[in-house]
C-alpha cells in the first residue's frame, strides 16, 4: 500500500512533468517557428497595445470573476493540496523503506548463494567445507571437514555490528573468511549491508529455536537411551527391518513406514525425558557440546573437525570419519602431537575455560551466567579480569541482541520485538544457562 502511494506520486509527477515538457514545445514551435515568421507591416494590427481594449463592464463581470475564481481555485489546491501531501508523507517514507529492504533482501539472497551458501547450505541450514589442517609453517597435516554453522539464529545472539565485524574481518584460523573491505575482503559496505539483510529474512521464530536447540541434545543421548531401553530399540530394528522387508509392496510399504515413525516418536519422547531426568551439570555438558550451536564449536579444540579418511574405493571420494568413532580415534592418535587435543573446553577460538579459569574469572555461578547470557560486547570489560577485546565475538545465548545496536533506519532495528509486542526470548533459556554453567565450573 505504501509502495502503491510512492508509484501514484510518481505518477502524477511524471503526468505534470509530460504536461509542462509538451506545452512548452507547442509554446516554442507556435512561436518561434509560425507566428515569429508572421507577415511583416502588420504591427499595427498585431500590437497588442494598438488594439482597443475590452469595455469597463466587461471587465468589472466575467473578467474579474473569471480572475476571482481562478484565484480562490489556486489557494484552494495550495491550502488542501499540499497539507494532503505532506500527509502521505510519513507513508511514503516508509514505502520507500520497505522497498528497499526488499530490495536489499533480494540482492543479498543472490550474493548469500554465490558466496556463502557453498559452505552454510541453502537458506543459511548449515553444512560442511573441505579443508586440511597444516602446521605453523603451512605444512600439510591431515585433511578435514569443517562443521560449518547454521545462519538461522545468528541475530539471537550477535548484534548487527557484531555480525558486521565477522562479516568484515571473518575467524581467522577457520574457513571463515573475511569478506568485508576493512578486513581486506572483496565486498563493499552495502554488499554486506544486504547480507545482513538476507540474514535477518532467514531467523527462525523463538519456538523453532526451542525445538532445534532439544534436537541437538536428543541425537547426543539417542545412543543411551537406546542401550537403556532394550525394548525400544528391539522394536526400532524389527520396524526397520520391515521397512526393508516391504519393498514395492505399497500398502506393507505404508503401514511399515507408520510403525517406524510410531516408534521414532516414542525415541523422541524418551530421549527427552531422559533429558530432563539428568544431573544438572551433565544436562549442561549436553548443551555445551550442542552440534545445532554450542560453546564447544568455540571454545574446544577441533570440535567443529571431521577427519576424512582415504577414499575407500578410488573415485568414491573421501570417507568422513565420525566424531568420536574408531577410526577417528585412530587418526587422531596416528597425527599424534600434530593437532591440538581434544580437551573439552580446552579453548580454540574462544578461551579455555579449564583448570577452574570460570571460577577465577566469575566469583559467582550467578555472575558466570550473567555473562553467558548477555555475552561480551566490544571494549567492555567482564567478569574480575576479561577485557571484552574480541570484537564481541563470544554470543549472548539468553537475551536476543539482534537489533541492541542497530539505528532505527537500520533493518535489523525491532528484530528482538515480535509482532505482538513481546520481546524475542535467548536461544537458551535461564535454566539452560545455569545447567551450562554448573558443568562449566567444574572443568
Ligand atoms: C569456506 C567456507 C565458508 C564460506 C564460503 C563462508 N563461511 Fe561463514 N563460516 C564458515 C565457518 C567454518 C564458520 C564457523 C567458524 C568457527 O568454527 O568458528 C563460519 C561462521 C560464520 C558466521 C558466524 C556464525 C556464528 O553464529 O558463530 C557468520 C555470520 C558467517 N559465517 C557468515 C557468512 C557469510 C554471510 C558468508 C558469505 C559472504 C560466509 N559466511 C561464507 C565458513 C564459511
Ligand atoms: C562464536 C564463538 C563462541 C561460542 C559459540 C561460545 N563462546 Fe564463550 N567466548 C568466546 C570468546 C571469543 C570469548 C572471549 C570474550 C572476550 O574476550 O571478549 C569467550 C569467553 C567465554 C567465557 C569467559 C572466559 C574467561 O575466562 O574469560 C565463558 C565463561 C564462556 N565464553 C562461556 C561460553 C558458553 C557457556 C558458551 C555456550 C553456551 C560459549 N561460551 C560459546 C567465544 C565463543
Amino acid at each position: 500500500m505504501h509502495l502503491l502511494a510512492a508509484s501514484t506520486q510518481r505518477n502524477l509527477g511524471m503526468a505534470i512533468a509530460v504536461v509542462a515538457i509538451v506545452g512548452f514545445a507547442i509554446y516554442l514551435i507556435y512561436n518561434v517557428l509560425w507566428a515569429g515568421r508572421g507577415e511583416k507591416g502588420s504591427e499595427v494590427d498585431l500590437a497588442p497595445n494598438r488594439k482597443p481594449y475590452l469595455s469597463d463592464e466587461e471587465l468589472e463581470t466575467s473578467k474579474l470573476d473569471l480572475a476571482l475564481v481562478s484565484g480562490l481555485v489556486t489557494l484552494v489546491i495550495i491550502g488542501v493540496a499540499l497539507p494532503l501531501y505532506w500527509l502521505g508523507e510519513p507513508g511514503r517514507q516508509q514505502g520507500y523503506l520497505e522497498f528497499s529492504r526488499d530490495q536489499f533482501t533480494s540482492r543479498g539472497a543472490g550474493q548469500y548463494e554465490e558466496r556463502c551458501a557453498s559452505c552454510h547450505g541453502g537458506g543459511g541450514l548449515g553444512g560442511t567445507t573441505a579443508t586440511s589442517v597444516t602446521d605453523d609453517a603451512g605444512n600439510f597435516i591431515a585433511a578435514i571437514e569443517w562443521e560449518v554453522p547454521a545462519l538461522t539464529t545468528v541475530l539471537y545472539r550477535f548484534s548487527e555490528e557484531e555480525v558486521r565485524h565477522i562479516l568484515d574481518y571473518g575467524r581467522p584460523p577457520t574457513p571463515m573468511q573475511a569478506w568485508g573491505a576493512p578486513g581486506g575482503g572483496p565486498l563493499t559496505t552495502q554488499q554486506v549491508d544486504e547480507l545482513i539483510q538476507y540474514i535477518q529474512s532467514i531467523q527462525l521464530d523463538p519456538h523453532e529455536v526451542e525445538q532445534e536447540v532439544l534436537n541437538g541434545l536428543v541425537v547426543q543421548v539417542r545412543g543411551d537411551v537406546l542401550a537403556a531401553n532394550s525394548d525400544l530399540a528391539d522394536r526400532l530394528d524389527a520396524a526397520n527391518a520391515a521397512v526393508s522387508a516391504a519393498g514395492a509392496d505399497d500398502a506393507a510399504a505404508e503401514t511399515a513406514a507408520r510403525n517406524l515413525a510410531a516408534v521414532e516418536q516414542e525415541i523422541r519422547e524418551t530421549s527427552e525425558q531422559h533429558i530432563r531426568d539428568l544431573a544438572s551439570p551433565d544436562r549442561g555438558e549436553l548443551l555445551f557440546n550442542n552440534e545445532e550451536y554450542g560453546c564447544a564449536r568455540c571454545h574446544t579444540p577441533r570440535d567443529s573437525w571431521r577427519f576424512t579418511g582415504p577414499e575407500a574405493t578410488p573415485g568414491a571420494g573421501p570417507v568422513v570419519l565420525a566424531k568420536g568413532s574408531p577410526e577417528e580415534a585412530a587418526e587422531v592418535a596416528r597425527l599424534g602431537n600434530l593437532i591440538p587435543i581434544n580437551i573439552p573446553g580446552g579453548g580454540a577460538f574462544g578461551p579455555n575455560l579449564t583448570n577452574g579459569a570460570t571460577l577465577r574469572q566469575f566469583d559467582s555461578a550467578e555472575g558466570h551466567a550473567g555473562f553467558v547470557t548477555i555475552g561480551s560486547q566490544e571494549g567492555i570489560g567482564y567478569g574480575n579480569f576479561g577485557q571484552g577485546d574480541g570484537g564481541g565475538q563470544m554470543p549472548a545465548f539468553g537475551v536476543c541482541v539482534g537489533d541492541r545496536d542497530s539505528s532505527e533506519r537500520s533493518a535489523i532495528h525491532g528484530f528482538c520485538t515480535l509482532e505482538d509486542g513481546s520481546v524475542r526470548p535467548g536461544m537458551l533459556t535461564a535454566e539452560q544457562i545455569a545447567d551450562i554453567v554448573a558443568y562449566e565450573r567444574g572443568l
